[in-house]
């Protein structure tokens, strides 16, 4: 599904991911974890087309894609969500789900504004699918609801539902379960897994190790900028050099 080839971005005379090469394969959830700078974040940016790499190859779906612009990632089937949470003020939880469908609409702006019976023929289906994918994330009882008025765990579900909107092959996930609690965080643990059943691939960076091992089929570890281990979730927490890490860390 994915596969990274020697990629490297430079800030400045710093290398925030340096020289990095690893696999996604389709139907399977992979993690990126690391320290804070490790270059996760700057690692998903290069994905997804919102920063260009200095150097290397990544291919989507068999194509290069480094230097793409995100739309032109996404229009190819990759969707992702950030680190922040990103929603519309002024927004319920079904519109802001609606807006990532209407990226894929095929009546124009033109013929939206003339409100032509093609048009509202598709703006009924958009409401239809976007009330689906709230279904599917278990918050269909706030479609109506503000987004940024619900709780942290649910506006996560929404964002996830946007992110659906747009029929990905892969998943890109910024840290899901950042500011959540543990409940919520099972929650969002139990609909990521839900998200790989419908066949869609998932890479997660993620700081609580507890999700990343529960979930992951394999797991990259990225230490200033490098890889420094890929492997199991069982054979991740033996290895060493990750211990070091993650200890130097807690003191
Ligand atoms: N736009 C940028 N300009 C300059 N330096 C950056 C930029 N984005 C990230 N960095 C630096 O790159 C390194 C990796 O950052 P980041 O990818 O955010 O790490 P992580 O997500 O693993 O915490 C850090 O040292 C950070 O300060
Ligand atoms: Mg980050």
């Amino acid at each position: 599904m994915l596969e990274l080839q020697a990629v490297h971005k430079k800030f400045g005379g710093l290398h925030a991911v340096n020289d990095v090469s690893f696999s996604v394969n389709e139907g399977t959830i992979k993690s990126v974890i690391g320290p804070n700078g490790a270059g996760k974040t700057t690692l998903f940016n290069l994905i997804a087309g919102n920063l260009p790499p200095t150097d290397g190859t990544i291919l989507f779906q068999g194509k290069a894609i480094q230097g793409r612009k995100p739309h032109q990632v996404a229009a190819r089937g990759m969707a992702r969500t950030f680190q922040n949470i990103k929603l519309f003020h002024g927004m319920t939880a079904l519109e802001c789900v609606m807006v990532g469908c209407h990226t894929q609409s095929k009546a124009g702006f033109i013929s939206g504004m003339l409100n032509t019976p093609f048009a509202r023929k598709e703006e009924k289906a958009i409401r239809q699918r976007s009330m689906e994918l709230l279904q599917l994330l278990e918050i269909e009882e706030f479609a109506e609801v503000e987004a940024t008025s619900l709780a942290f765990g649910q506006q996560r579900a929404v964002e996830l539902a946007r992110a659906l909107a747009l029929n990905p092959r892969l998943l890109l996930l910024d840290e899901p379960a950042a500011g959540l609690n543990i409940y919520e965080t099972a929650e969002i643990s139990r609909l990521i897994c839900k998200i790989r059943e419908m066949g869609v691939t998932v890479l997660l960076v993620e700081h609580d190790m507890s999700l990343v091992m529960e979930i992951s089929d394999e797991v990259v570890v990225l230490c200033f900028g490098e890889k420094i281990a890929e492997d199991t979730p069982e054979n991740i927490q033996q290895n060493p050099e990750v211990i070091r890490i993650y200890l130097g860390e807690d003191e």
